[in-house]
């Protein structure tokens, strides 16, 4: 009307032409920005569709570009609709205003490729992702900026959040990718678990959530925005439940859908852990018994967990995120996994309609069992048919049918008469990872660093002991913190022969000591007490001798409430006891820092650096020596197979190949746990089924293929502790 209006006020052409175009506009704007995704309590509603919604986690900076079609791919052929990622704030942003969205991190690029797949996005923009990725996503720098807070009602941190936050969207908006402008993205995350926090900080948290709530929708991306395990959600952001089993969640508003954000489909692994596995049985179960209590939206967490590459790990998270997800790390179908809940997926797709259209009706038919029927007028029903009882599989009978349900399984009859699945009845085969030596051959040369001393012109002095992150700024894993020792000739010890004892307290996470240059020894902590504490017999000479600590952090923590304000490094007590005067402290005597190794800063591990240094190889070469780098050239095997390196032979260090960080290693640092026989049937929880008691907790190292030429490769190794390089091994995976 207003068009027809004006028309007829401007009777030139190109007026006219000029108001038809406005029109378009107008009509696609409006168009386009109409709310094409939204939600009832039944399920998220797109296009006018309702929706039961398969989603699986694939963290994009966990595997290469090279791999993220397969990766969709497979998540597609395995019955997935929703792919979803976390956002990852430390690897887009390395320092304030210098971005990077390239390579591992070319955000826009994964979801363009999910978008090409036909499948959706749920974005969790965060910026915090806990996600065992190093200080939980925030970019160390962050914790720096003055008056600086995390996650909780504090300006500069609320400046700095947004700032990201904003810079997302508005990548998004302009890429074209929210679902109301054409993209593949459903819903947001913001923030992640914050519920505890809150519960934890009291006030102050609950004005970050409204804040963060307000900020959020403010930034209208059209499409809808969720927040995980808090209860106190504001309308409309949608509360929703994380864990190994969320059927007895009830969103805090009636009218949402019930949504299970992240069912765990196994765990981490630390350095130091057991590897740990979550059967297919158990996995289909926790699905099935979701979806039967009205759920609508789940997610694999993860679906593809891939690798924390380079020093991406958090706090001793093991370099590997295979997390036992249906895709292994390597990409390769982790089965029976994948098969099984392939077919689940299946079931609730033929289901789906009854499920949309009608609440659950529950028949108790037993201690342990019950139906759960979805029907309605419009015809579709589906039936569950569930047995809780870990030990006994049940009979029953329903609607004059008699069914036997193995223990701990849920039958489903999508059509309420058909049995067409049962969680605990697996018909796909099971796979199981080999690791194939490639026969590839490795000429190894050496460079051993110096042990650096006070007196060394490239060190810094202070009287105290200083945090480690705070001198580094996670430039790099190694502070050295050295210090002199003047005994005196009347020292009893020298005659007496008893050696005074070094005893040394640190925050963590390890530390080699040496004394006069020479190795002594090391200490380490572990995820759940990251501290240490070194005490041992030195060797020391009448005059002055030199202490030298290397202390290395094992990535930065990214979990527990203020997190940030958590400590690294030897902050003491540092004491020699068993001289004339008995303890000396060595606390606020001069200490010397370094930053990082001499080989860092020399960049051995480029392409550019390594020939900085003088080499040796052969009789030369070092062997079980700590501070030692290796390099060696190498040919890419044949065949399209992932490879990986077998690092048994070595201690604990770091490796690249062609440039690219592979990771961190820790093979000298077996795993503690208890791996006794597991079934798949009873409440799972993270220690249930273990694997891999007393060995290394990762072995092999993924080596994307993609960071490979036909021939001359440079692997670089630096070794911290002492190993033997010869024994590194380049292996290809395969499943049988
Ligand atoms: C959740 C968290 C995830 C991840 C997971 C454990 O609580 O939201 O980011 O850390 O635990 O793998």
């Amino acid at each position: 009307m207003l068009i027809m209006r004006v028309m007829k006020r401007n009777n030139s052409r190109s007026h006219c032409g000029v108001w038809v175009l406005v029109l378009l506009f107008c009509l696609q704007w409006f168009g386009s920005a109409r709310a094409r995704v939204s939600y009832d309590d039944k399920a998220f509603i797109i296009n006018g569709r309702r929706r039961i919604l398969i989603s699986g986690s694939i963290h994009y900076p966990r595997s290469t570009p090279q791999m993220w079609p397969d990766l969709i791919q497979k998540a597609k052929d395995g019955g997935l609709d929703v792919i979803q990622t976390y956002v990852f704030w430390n690897g887009h942003e390395p320092s304030p205003g210098q971005y990077n969205f390239e390579g591992r991190y070319d955000l826009v690029h994964f979801i363009k490729l999910v978008q090409q797949a036909g499948l959706y996005v749920h974005l969790r923009i965060g910026p915090y992702v806990c996600a065992e990725w190093n200080f939980g996503g925030f970019p160390v720098w962050l914790k720096y900026i003055p008056g600086m807070e995390f996650r909780t009602d504090n300006e500069p941190f609320k400046a700095a959040m947004q700032g990201f936050v904003e810079k997302i969207v508005n990548m998004m908006k302009s890429e074209k990718l929210f679902e109301p402008l054409g993209g593949p993205i459903i819903m947001n995350q913001i923030e992640n678990e914050y519920g505890p926090v809150e519960w934890a900080i009291g006030e102050p948290g609950k004005r970050y959530t409204q804040w963060f709530s307000k900020m959020a929708l403010g930034l209208n991306t059209g499409v809808p925005w969720i927040m995980c395990k808090q209860e106190d959600t504001p309308y409309p952001i949608i509360d929703t439940c994380n864990g190994f089993y969320c059927e007895n969640f009830r969103p805090n508003n009636p009218s949402n859908p019930k949504m299970f954000t992240e069912l765990w489909t196994g765990w981490y692994t630390e350095f130091g852990g057991p590897v740990h596995v979550r059967s297919a049985e158990d996995t289909a179960f926790a699905v099935a018994r979701f979806i039967q209590n009205n759920g609508s939206f789940f997610n694999y967490y993860m679906y593809h967990g891939g690798t924390n590459f380079d020093r991406t790990a958090g706090r001793f998270i093991a370099t590997s995120y295979d997390y036992d997800a249906p895709l292994d790390e390597y990409g390769l179908p982790n089965e029976p996994k994948y098969g099984h809940l392939t077919e689940l997926h299946k079931v609730i797709k033929q289901a789906e309609q009854a499920l949309v259209s009608s609440y659950p009706t529950v028949t108790w038919l037993g201690k342990n069992q019950e139906a759960h029927v979805f029907s309605s007028k419009s015809g579709p029903c589906a039936l569950f048919l569930s047995n809780y009882d870990p030990q006994y599989s049940a009979t029953i009978t329903f609607w004059n049918k008699q069914y036997v349900l193995p223990p701990w399984s849920v039958s489903i009859l999508p059509d309420c008469k058909t049995l067409a699945f049962n969680t605990a009845t697996v018909t796909s085969r099971s796979s199981e990872p080999r690791m194939i030596n490639t026969g590839s051959r490795f000429y190894w040369q050496s460079y051993t660093e110096e042990v650096i001393s006070a007196d060394q012109s490239d060190t810094f002095a202070a009287n105290v002991l200083w945090e480690q992150v705070n001198v580094t700024r996670d430039s790099s894993d190694y502070l050295w913190y050295t210090t002199d020792v003047y005994i005196a000739s009347n020292e009893g010890f020298l005659k007496s022969g008893k050696d005074p004892i070094l005893t040394v307290m640190s925050a963590g996470h390890a530390l080699q000591v040496f004394i006069n240059g020479k190795p002594w020894g090391n200490a380490y902590g572990s995820l759940e007490n990251p501290r240490l504490t070194y005490s041992a017999n030195v060797k020391l000479n009448a005059g002055n001798n030199k202490i030298s600590l290397l202390s290395a952090s094992v990535g930065l923590a990214n979990v527990g409430t203020h997190y940030e304000s958590w400590s690294t490094g030897v902050l003491g007590p540092v004491t020699l006891s068993g001289l004339n005067e008995g303890t000396r402290d060595l606390k606020y005597q001069k200490w010397s820092y370094k930053v990082g190794l001499s080989g860092e800063s020399k960049n051995l591990n480029t392409l550019g650096g390594i020939s900085s240094v003088e080499w040796v190889q052969g009789l030369f070469l070092a062997k079980e020596q700590p501070l030692t780098w290796y390099q060696a050239t190498f040919d890419a095997p044949g065949g399209n197979e992932p490879l990986a390196l077998d690092m048994s032979s070595m201690g604990k260090g770091r490796i690249w190949v062609n440039g690219e960080g592979v990771g961190r290693y820790w093979t000298k640092n077996t795993a503690r746990g208890s791996c006794s026989k597991c079934g798949y049937a009873g409440t799972y929880t993270a220690t249930k089924c273990e694997t891999n008691c007393g060995q290394p907790s990762q072995t092999w190292y993924h080596v994307p293929r993609s960071w490979l030429k036909r021939s001359g490769n440079v692997l670089v190794v630096f070794e911290e502790w002492g190993g033997d390089v010869t024994g590194i091994r380049l292996v290809s995976r395969t499943r049988t």
